[in-house]
């Protein structure tokens, strides 16, 4: 049994997030509910730092049974919860919370499940993996415990050096991450991932060229709201790659495992990605 229900007989669910304007979240949901047969609203909050804290607090004051959280608040949200799952303490990154029976709230975070998922559905993945990680902010650090349960082998290379510094020593001990560096120039990477902001952007980060050959598969964590290449899929296209994929399919991923949190019922994962990208 869930703790309660909100109005109309329907649970309250919601985005906290800026931008989120973008998000294809509530049409995901809204997908899942009548899938998995439970009413429950997917609300959308656009906060500024100032905020945050506040419409979070707001939100589960009047009965709100859980929420995503997205850029830029997946790390501050670490605050929040008194109760984290193991990925949470470990990545210290927030993207599902859930307030359980006990009035508690719980902080998880599904967005390396739902990577992992989605490089699966690819046939991205291989015994152990060489990744090339762009980035070293929240959504990078969100992903790098699941990549390394994987056996995947990551280098980081991000404009701040500072930043991958922190996350291969936060990380080591989990599995083999290192920096990025010259003498790397020429390695051949099975996957490049970009974790970077950038494509809100509409950038690229920088990284060497030369390291997108035909078989480089290329992943990019963002995703396109329509059927066009995010600006990283572009370039990499362009450079000669032949396996491009943006993060739709990790997105809905992500989704269904925080729907799981929820309600204890996972949607069809394949089901909704082939409906979506056959929507579109
Ligand atoms: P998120 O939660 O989306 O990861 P974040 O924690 O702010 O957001 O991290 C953004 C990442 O994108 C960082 O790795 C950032 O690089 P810095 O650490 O140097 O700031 C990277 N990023 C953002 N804009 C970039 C740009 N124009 N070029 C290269 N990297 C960029």
């Amino acid at each position: 049994m869930l703790p309660f229900q909100g109005i109309n007989n329907s649970y309250s669910i919601a985005l906290f997030g800026n931008p989120v304007k973008h998000s294809l979240s509530p049409v995901i949901h809204e997908n899942f509910s009548k899938e998995i047969k439970i009413k429950y609203h997917y609300n959308i909050f656009l906060c500024n730092e100032l905020n945050f804290f506040r419409k979070v607090t707001k939100f589960f004051n009047q009965g709100g049974l859980g929420c995503n959280i997205t850029v830029p608040f997946k790390k501050k949200s670490f605050c929040i919860p008194s109760k984290y799952t193991k990925r949470v303490k470990v990545s210290h990154s927030i993207n599902t919370l859930v307030k359980r029976e006990d009035n508690s709230i719980l902080g998880d975070n599904t967005d390396g499940i739902g990577l992992i998922y989605d490089l699966k559905r690819l046939a991205f993945l291989k015994k152990n993996t060489c990744v090339l990680l762009l980035g070293a902010g929240g959504a990078a650090c969100s992903i790098i415990f699941h990549l390394l349960k994987e056996k995947c082998c990551i280098f980081i290379l991000n404009r701040t050096v500072s930043k991958s510094i922190e996350l291969v020593k936060r990380f080591k001990v989990f599995g083999k991450i290192f920096i990025f560096s010259d003498f790397l120039y020429h390695k051949n990477f099975d996957i490049i991932i970009n974790s970077t902001s950038c494509g809100l952007y509409g950038s690229i980060p920088l990284f060497p060229e030369n390291l997108v050959l035909p078989s480089t598969k290329c992943y990019d964590l963002s995703y396109s709201k329509t059927l066009s290449l995010t600006p990283f899929l572009k370039f990499c296209k362009h450079l000669g790659s032949k396996n491009i994929s943006d993060g739709f399919g990790m997105l809905v991923a992500q989704a269904a495992y925080s729907c799981y949190l929820w309600f204890n019922i996972l949607p069809d994962i394949n089901k909704n990605i082939f409906n979506f990208k056959h929507s579109k």
